[in-house]
């Protein structure tokens, strides 16, 4: 596993990488429909107007850089309130920006477990964290989870698909499931050109062990997360959305 960068880096070079951004890396990332990274993180997104069809929604992205997946999201879904999240100034002075005729979109810039404490508990119906979680420090995981439990309504579920860089799925696995979610988390094995597996991982309570169990597939052409979760009572139907 790789050294993790600390906050204080991971933002100046967070900050670097969105001076350089323009109006065509905003539209590349939210429609970059049916290839690379964006297209399959977007490929997520898409299944929750299936899940929630006209039903008013508040949704909080954490790491949400550009706001590009809010943007998506507002376009397919009825939003009552867009939570954006990030620690980057120059992303908050651009998104600010991009969105400033949004009244229900709020933005907050600072730390994750900071910003959470901002959201009234039992308000957000999807929680989306996109290649998140991997910049997130491991011990303040936790943390983290437990403070989106209390603020993920009862039917809330979370979207999340991210590398594992810097831990491993299993630990995701636990550390969700020990924060008392349902849900699953997927993790690539293997993939015959745009064919992708990934096995489910579920918990044996008797053997006291994660284990790899179903295979499962969906079709991408090219980059894909390695880690795929998703959690809340809906997750079953987000994976048969997603998965074949
Ligand atoms: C790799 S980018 C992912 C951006 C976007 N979600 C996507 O899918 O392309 C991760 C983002 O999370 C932000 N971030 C990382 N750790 C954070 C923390 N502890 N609190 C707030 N934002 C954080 C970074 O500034 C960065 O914009």
């Amino acid at each position: 596993m790789l050294i993790h960068a600390s906050a204080e880096e991971n933002k100046i070079s967070k900050n670097d990488k969105y001076s350089n951004i323009n109006q065509d890396n905003f539209f590349y990332n939210a429609y970059y429909k049916s290839w690379d990274l964006q297209g399959w993180r977007n490929k997520i997104i898409k299944v929750l107007p299936k899940i929630f069809k006209n039903k008013k929604i508040n949704v909080a992205d954490l790491g949400a850089a550009l706001g590009d997946k809010l943007f998506l999201i507002d376009e397919l879904c009825n939003i009552e309130k867009a939570y954006w999240i990030d620690y980057s100034e120059v992303a908050y002075t651009y998104v600010k920006k991009k969105f400033e005729t949004k009244n229900n979109f709020i933005f907050y810039k600072d730390d994750i477990i900071k910003s959470l404490d901002n959201i009234p508990d039992k308000s957000i119906d999807v929680i989306i964290m996109f290649g998140f979680l991997h910049e997130v420090q491991i011990d303040h995981h936790q943390i983290l989870f437990q403070k989106i439990r209390k603020k993920l309504t009862d039917n809330g579920i979370i979207l999340l698909s991210d590398n594992n860089l810097y831990f491993s799925p299993e630990h995701l696995y636990n550390g969700l499931i020990d924060s008392k979610f349902d849900g699953s988390i997927f993790t690539k094995c293997t993939e015959i050109s745009k064919i992708k597996f990934y096995f489910e991982l579920i918990r044996n309570t008797k053997k006291n062990k994660i284990e790899k169990k179903k295979i499962r597939f969906v079709l991408h052409n090219k980059r894909i997360d390695s880690i795929v979760g998703f959690f809340g009572k809906e997750s079953e139907q987000l994976t048969k959305f997603l998965f074949k």
